[in-house]
């Protein structure tokens, strides 16, 4: 197949890239580099070759982006194109608004003018807001009101989506959504690199490497066994495959959702556990107030993606999964598969 993927540059989206070259599709990276890596994007193309192309430009450049979908031919879109910071989407709505429901809006504009029927997008848990205990684990009909910007924009997509599919435009969609993305690339061509880096495993794993003092808990007062938040971690390869899985799924005039979590809730202290093991390095903690828009506990019922698409998890462990990471950020000096 010949496919789009927004947001390519970025840490899932090249990881979903390479791994649709290596299972001998074409592939288009959308990218416009404002968070992605530009190192990606060359290691993808060195891998690619003649079947990997590359466009410097934002989705919301809709004539532009129409333009790439004819003039490639392309039969599917995996749309990864997204700001995705809770914390920063808090403070700054409306940009979080303009990139992921604009950008979205104007992609799903480019596909109807290009008569491409076929999208899968990348939603999250954040759509869930903040459960009560009686709805988790969570299934995909739990009620969804998120408790931050990031989420809502996540959560306007899925509704547009459902909306376009219902239209009677030709139109078949999935949304995954995902719970807390880590891991790398078990070659370590590619991983992890947001700049600034905000999320868990990576910056505990810096403060192992001594690239950081401490690791800054954010609340220890939750209503957790432990006192710290609760989260479902699922392996960047995993969750790949789960799109391979749901592109192979789709059917026009349908809008599905899936969960893609591994259905186990780790607080931010079995983490801290877990990548002190794995490292066998000293990691030390601090404590801080807790972080605005976090809520206490998501973890995923994940029996629908099982059910439906036969999807499993091959890191199905914590300590699978952050062992993944700290080859990723010990590369250079551990030999790579
Ligand atoms: N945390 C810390 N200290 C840090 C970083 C994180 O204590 O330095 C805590 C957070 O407060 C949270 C947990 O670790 O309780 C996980 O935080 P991450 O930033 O790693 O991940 P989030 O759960 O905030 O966000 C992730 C994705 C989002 C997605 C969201 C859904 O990054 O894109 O899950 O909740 F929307």
């Amino acid at each position: 197949m010949r496919l789009l993927v927004t947001g390519g540059a970025g840490y899932i989206g090249s990881h979903a890239a390479l791994a649709l070259l290596e299972a001998g599709h074409t592939v288009v990276v959308v990218d416009s580099l404002e968070r992605g890596c530009r190192a990606s994007i060359a290691t993808l193309g060195s891998l690619g070759g003649g079947r990997f192309h590359f466009e410097e430009m934002d989705v919301r450049e809709t004539a532009k982006l129409t333009s790439v979908l004819r003039d490639h031919a392309i039969d599917a879109v995996l749309h990864f194109a997204a700001l995705a910071y809770v914390g920063e989407s808090v403070t700054e709505p409306l940009r979080y608004y303009d990139c992921n429901v604009g950008g979205g809006i104007s992609l799903l504009r480019a596909m109807v003018d290009a008569k491409i029927s076929r999208i899968i997008f990348s939603s999250s848990c954040a759509t869930y807001g903040a459960p009560t205990a009686a709805q988790l684990p969570l299934r995909e009909d739990a009620p969804q009101v998120p408790v931050n910007p990031y989420g809502d924009t996540k959560l306007v997509m899925e509704g547009l989506l459902r909306s376009a599919c219902a239209s009677g435009t030709p139109l078949a969609a999935a949304a995954l959504r995902y719970f807390n993305v880590a891991g790398a690339d078990a070659q370590c061509r590619i991983g992890e690199q947001h700049q600034p880096e905000t999320h868990l495993i990576p910056i505990t794993l810096e403060v192992a490497l001594g690239r950081r003092s401490a690791l800054t808990i954010f609340g220890d007062d939750y209503p957790t066994q432990d006192g710290t938040c609760i989260r479902d971690y699922v392996h960047v390869s995993d969750l790949v495959d789960a799109h391979l899985a749901a592109l192979a799924a789709l059917e026009i005039g349908q809008c599905k959702a899936w969960n893609v979590g591994l259905g186990c809730g780790h607080s931010v202290r079995d983490v801290v556990e877990s990548c002190r093991r794995v490292s066998a390095r000293r990691i030390d903690v601090q404590f801080a107030p807790r972080r605005a828009g976090d809520p206490a506990v998501l973890y995923a019922d994940p029996s629908a993606i099982k059910r439906d698409l036969g999807w499993h998890a091959k890191f199905s462990s914590l300590d699978a999964i952050t062992a993944s990471a700290w080859k990723w950020m010990n590369r250079g000096s551990v030999p790579t598969a």
